[in-house]
C-alpha cells in the first residue's frame, strides 16, 4: 500500500520514515519545499548514524530514501491507500486540507489524522465520506515509540478501523484502540503527573528538585514532573492542559497551574529556552533535592493516588481496556508499571483510602474517587 504523509514536520517526518523503513513506498506532502528539504535531510543524517551503528546497511538505507516521494502538492497523494495528516494543530487548517483530499484520492482511502488534542469527529465533519476518517496517534519520536493510539470517530467504518489496526501491527508497533475523548489514554491519564506535582509545589510541600526527586528515586519514574516539563515545553504542556481543561467541561481535576501559566508567559518554556522550572545555562547552581524519605513518599503516595484514579475513569468511562490503559502507559510514556497492575500490587483499598483522604481535607470535587476504583475494593 502506497502511504500518505500530510505534514514534514517533527511527525510527519518521523512517520514517513516508519513506514518507509515498514516497506512502503511513501508520498510525503508539505506546503513548504523548506520542510521538505529538513525532512530529507534529516532522515539522511539519521541513516547514516544507523548504518554506523551497524543497525541498518547501506542498501537499507538507499532503499529507504528512494521509497519516499517529496512534493508540496496534494494530487500527488493519488494513488494512496491511506493519508495520515500531522500538520497544524488548528482545526480550520485540519478542514480544509481535509476536504482537499478527498478531492484528489479513492472513496476507499483511509484518512487519518495524528491530532494530539482535536476531537476525530470534528475533523471528519470536513469529509463527504467521513466513514474513512481515523485518529492515529503517534509519539515523537514516530520511529521508536512502540505505542500507537488508534482512535475511531462515530462515523467511523469498522473496515477501515481493522485496516488502520492491522497495518499499525505489521509496523511492529503496540496498538490500543481508544474512544474519541479529549486527550485519549495517554494525554488524559498523565495529566495528575503534571498537575498534582504542580499542586504539591503550590502548597509549598515541596520544591520542585525535591518532587522530581521522590517521584525518581522513590516512584521509579524516568523523569520527574518539573524535568519532564521542562523537555516538553512549558508553553506546550500548559496549552495541553488547558484544551483538556476545557474539552472536560472544566472538570476541575484538569484544572491548570497558574505556576506553569506564569512560567509560560515568562518565556520559561524548559530547556528550548534555556529556563524553565530549572535553569539550564552555562554554569547554573543545580538544585540540591530534600531527601527527605518520608515526605518522598507522601509526594509519590499522592501523585500516584490520582495517576490511578484518572486510569479507572478511562476504563470506567468506556475509553479503553484496563489492558490498553496499563500498556498505553508504559508503552507510551515509559510508566515503570500500568497503573491499574500498580493498584493491585499498592492495593485497591490504600489507593482509596489516600484518595478519600485527600478529598475529606480539601473538599474539593478534583480529589473525587472514582466509582470503579470503589467496585473493585468491593470485589
Ligand atoms: P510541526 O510544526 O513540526 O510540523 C507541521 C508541518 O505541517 C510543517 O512542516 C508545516 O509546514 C506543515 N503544514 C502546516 N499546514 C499545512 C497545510 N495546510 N498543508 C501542508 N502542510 C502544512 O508539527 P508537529 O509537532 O509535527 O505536529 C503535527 C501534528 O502532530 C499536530 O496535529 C500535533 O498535535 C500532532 N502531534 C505532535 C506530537 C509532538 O510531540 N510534536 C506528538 C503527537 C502528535
Amino acid at each position: 500500500m502506497v502511504i500518505g504523509v500530510l505534514g514534514a514536520g517533527t511527525m510527519g517526518a518521523g512517520i514517513a520514515q516508519l513506514a518507509a523503513q515498514n516497506g512502503h513506498k511513501v508520498i510525503l506532502v508539505d506546503k513548504q519545499e523548506v520542510q521538505l528539504k529538513k525532512a530529507k535531510d534529516q532522515l539522511a543524517s539519521i541513516l547514516l548514524k544507523l548504518i554506523d551503528k551497524h543497525k541498518i546497511t547501506s542498501e537499507k538505507a538507499n532503499e529507504i530514501q528512494s521509497a519516499i516521494t517529496y512534493s508540496t502538492e496534494l494530487s500527488a497523494f493519488s494513488s494512496c491507500g491511506i493519508i495520515i495528516e500531522a500538520i497544524l494543530e488548528q482545526l480550520d487548517v485540519k478542514h480544509s486540507a481535509f476536504e482537499q483530499l478527498e478531492k484528489v484520492v479513492s472513496k476507499e482511502c483511509i484518512l487519518a489524522s495524528n491530532t494530539s488534542s482535536l476531537s476525530i469527529a470534528s475533523i471528519g465533519g470536513a469529509l463527504q465520506k467521513a466513514d474513512r476518517v481515523l485518529g492515529i496517534h503517534f509519539f515523537n519520536p514516530a520511529p521508536l515509540m512502540p505505542l500507537v493510539e488508534v482512535i475511531p470517530a462515530v462515523q467511523t467504518n469498522v473496515s477501515f478501523l481493522e485496516q488502520a489496526v492491522s497495518l499499525m501491527k505489521s509496523w511492529d508497533k503496540t496498538v490500543v484502540v481508544c474512544k474519541d475523548t479529549p486527550g485519549f489514554i495517554v494525554n488524559r491519564v498523565a495529566r495528575p503527573f503534571y498537575g498534582e506535582a504542580l499542586r504539591i509545589y503550590e502548597e509549598g510541600i515541596a520544591d520542585f528538585a525535591t518532587i522530581d526527586w521522590a517521584m525518581t528515586e522513590i516512584g521509579g519514574f524516568k523523569m520527574g514532573p518539573f524535568t519532564l516539563m521542562d523537555y516538553i515545553g512549558n508553553d506546550v504542556n500548559y496549552a495541553v492542559t488547558t484544551s483538556i481543561f476545557e474539552a472536560f467541561y472544566y472538570d476541575p481535576r484538569f484544572k491548570p497551574s497558574f505556576t506553569q501559566k506564569r512560567h509560560s508567559e515568562a518565556g520559561f518554556f524548559g530547556r528550548k529556552s534555556g529556563r524553565g522550572y530549572f535553569d539550564y545555562s552555562e554554569g547554573a547552581i543545580i538544585p540540591t533535592p530534600v531527601k527527605d524519605y518520608v515526605l518522598g513518599q507522601q509526594i509519590v503516595d499522592r501523585i500516584l493516588a490520582m495517576l490511578i484514579n484518572e486510569a479507572y475513569d478511562a476504563i470506567f468511562m468506556q475509553v479503553a481496556t484496563a489492558e490498553a490503559v496499563d500498556l498505553a502507559m508504559t508503552k507510551g510514556v515509559n510508566y515503570p508499571k500500568g497503573l491499574i497492575q500498580w493498584s493491585k500490587e499498592i492495593g485497591t483499598k490504600e489507593i482509596l483510602s489516600r484518595l478519600e483522604k485527600l478529598f475529606a481535607d480539601y473538599g474539593e470535587d478534583r480529589y473525587r474517587p472514582n466509582p470503579l476504583l470503589r467496585k473493585e475494593v468491593l470485589h
